[in-house]
């Protein structure tokens, strides 16, 4: 399947603001700048599918985009960003908790992380709250660019390692958007989840 035909449909300031739960839905969560939405529009092979920015807090609003009717794509905003008050983080952070507990139609979430700067503990806490609830998880492992083959093959590695007490659904890619990196691991994650 090629998910080029994927077209916005609607920002929502909030969970609470949400389509009907209803479909399949598949989410991508990450710390700020880690590259969500760069890899939206790699996937999709849109320049401007998901706004990007190199000032990390640029989404904001969660985004839905759709790839068939009931099947959707979720860019939600990143957390861990330094600037946003200490009480909005807190309130984000235990937004996305429930998101994650209680949209029925979320059925796989794709946890990005900066290769250089993975696993810190917000990105712990995204993978350890979808293993309690039996959500399947990729890891994207973003700017694999950055680093030469042998430092991102140890990197891979590491996290593979880092990953396996939390004894979940969890695969471990290394992506770049930039080299178009890891698009078809990606690619066959979503259709599996999607039942395409
Ligand atoms: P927020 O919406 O702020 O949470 O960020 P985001 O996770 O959506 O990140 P975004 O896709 O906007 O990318 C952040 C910055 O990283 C931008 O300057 C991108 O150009 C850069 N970037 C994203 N992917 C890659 C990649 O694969 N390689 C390199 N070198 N840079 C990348
Ligand atoms: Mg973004």
């Amino acid at each position: 399947f090629n998910y080029h035909k994927t077209h916005f449909v609607t920002s929502a300031p909030d969970i609470t603001h949400l389509p009907a739960d209803i479909g399949i839905e598949i989410a991508f969560a990450g710390r700020s700048n880690a590259g969500k939405s760069s890899a939206l529009n790699t996937l999709t092979n849109q320049k401007s599918l998901a706004r990007t920015s190199k000032t990390p807090g640029r989404t904001q609003l969660i985004n839905l985009f759709r790839v068939e009717e009931h099947l959707h794509l979720v860019d939600l905003p990143g957390y861990g960003y330094a600037e946003v008050p200490e009480e909005m983080k807190r309130k984000w952070q235990r937004a996305l908790g429930e998101y994650l507990q209680k949209r029925d139609c979320l059925r796989g979430l794709i946890v990005l992380m900066d290769i250089r700067h993975p696993l810190k503990d917000l990105d712990q806490q995204m993978v350890q709250w979808a293993v309690d609830v039996n959500l399947p998880v990729l890891i994207l492992l973003t700017k694999a660019d950055k680093l030469a083959s042998g430092a991102r093959k140890a990197q891979l590695n590491m996290v593979r390692e880092a990953i396996l007490p939390f004894q979940g659904d969890i695969q471990v890619e290394a992506f770049s958007s930039l080299k178009k990196l890891g698009v078809d691991k990606l690619r066959i994650k979503l259709d599996e989840w999607f039942n395409l």
